[in-house]
């Protein structure tokens, strides 16, 4: 029932899937492997100019579509990674983060009792969103085990109620970069049912083995019209805790997020966007490092977990994967109790990431983004409490 003077759709959000697991993890002090928190500052440049605009004066409201600079600063960044003409007075909004960035690109697209696509596992925010904003997610799931997006799955998942399509690419909780044969097969679903594409691209710098990061901006412009792409300075700046976030769409579309955006919040903190702002384009060696130690750190946590008896999808992009736990002989909400208590090794339990919990039961999600001297140590732990588990009951099984 419906706590008196509370929304349904409100009293209708799941508790983020984490909470019942945190008491242990901080009080065991455990490493945590569940979310993408990597370690590390964000540029000095940044927090030098943030500093700097606290104390001259940027401590007002500044222009709620987002600081010029900041925006012609993304625009600039697009421009250089991904080759596409951006107009930042026209076809950006500056969010606060990724998170507010999806808010606004729901409800300015669809309205209550629509419908938004959305792949399924998900990242655990994506229904929630769509909900609050008054729509209704419906799943689309992802075909195994290396999770691709089909044509048919997207075209049965389609009613007349569709309007939306959302997709994270690279994709949390799978590690998948979506490829050209399924943005094709997006791009046919979406354009016969006239739907509106929101990409969430928070990982777009974060693709491995060479691959490419496919987008309604840049690689797929035949997309770009029907498009709110949303990204975000949380992951490549290592600032989420300065959410700071941002959508590019059409201008017709941007005059209706900015007018939503300045019934949200207003605008983000002032003095964080000109922080920001100062930094300019990214260091593409910088990013290019970042990208290859994330890659080397996804191949320990592979080998790491496939010697623990999992079953792993390489990522291909992203900062999570979904680890299999079908032959460990448990759910995946036991044994994430098991690891954070015994191992000490935080991760996140699949059901978080499927409509029905129950579908997440033979999968765990693990963030590849800690340092290799904590990513070891804990994988070491986990394959012997797995082994030491084993071992434990073929013992208690032998006469
Ligand atoms: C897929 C995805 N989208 C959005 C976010 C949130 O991004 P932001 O910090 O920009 O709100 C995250 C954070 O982990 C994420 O994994």
């Amino acid at each position: 029932m419906t706590p008196r003077h509370l929304s349904r759709r409100t009293a209708g959000l799941p508790p983020l899937g984490l909470a019942a697991l945190l008491p242990a993890a901080r009080a065991g002090g455990a490493t945590d492997l569940a979310l993408g928190i990597p370690t590390g500052d964000p540029p000095a440049a940044a927090v030098e100019a943030a500093a700097a605009a606290l104390r001259t004066g940027a401590n007002q409201y500044g222009d709620p579509a987002g600081l010029l600079d900041l925006r012609i600063a993304v625009a600039a960044q697009l421009a250089a990674a991904r080759g596409v003409t951006v107009d930042p007075e026209r076809e950006i909004v500056i969010s606060a983060g990724a998170t507010e960035g999806l808010l606004i690109a729901v409800i300015a697209t669809t309205d209550p009792g629509d419908e938004v696509l959305i792949p399924q596992p998900f990242f655990e925010n994506h229904p929630g969103v769509v909900e609050l904003a008054g729509a209704v997610p419906r799943f689309v799931t992802l075909t195994g085990p290396d999770w691709r997006l089909t044509e048919e799955a997207l075209t049965s998942a389609v009613t007349p109620r569709t309007r939306a399509v959302l997709l994270n690419n690279p994709h949390n909780p799978t590690g998948r970069a979506f490829d050209e044969a399924e943005f094709a097969a997006l791009t046919a679903v979406c354009e016969r049912h006239d739907l509106v594409l929101i990409t969430d691209e928070v990982y777009d710098r974060f693709t491995y083995d060479g691959r490419p990061h496919l987008s309604p901006l840049g690689s797929f412009p035949v997309l770009r019209d029907r498009s709110v792409v949303v990204g975000s300075f949380s992951k490549a700046r290592r600032m989420s805790g300065w959410r700071l976030g941002y959508c590019v769409a059409r201008p017709e579309i941007t005059a209706g997020l900015r007018s939503v955006h300045e019934r949200t919040t207003l605008g983000t903190p002032h003095p964080l966007q000109r922080g920001a702002a100062a930094l300019g384009m990214p260091d593409e060696a910088e990013v290019d490092t970042a990208r290859a130690e994330f890659q080397e750190r996804r191949d320990l946590v592979c080998a790491g977990l496939r010697r623990a008896g999992f079953t792993v999808h390489t990522p291909e992009g992203g900062w999570f994967l979904l680890a299999g736990t079908a032959g460990l002989g448990r759910g995946s909400s036991e044994l994430a109790r098991e690891l954070v208590t015994r191992a000490k090794v935080l991760v996140a339990p699949g059901s978080s990431f499927f409509a029905d919990p129950a579908d997440g039961e033979d999968w765990i999600r693990i963030a590849l983004v800690r340092d290799r001297t904590e990513l070891a140590p804990a994988l070491d732990r986990v394959a012997g409490h797995l082994s030491g588990a084993s071992l434990a009951v073929t013992r208690r099984g032998a006469p």
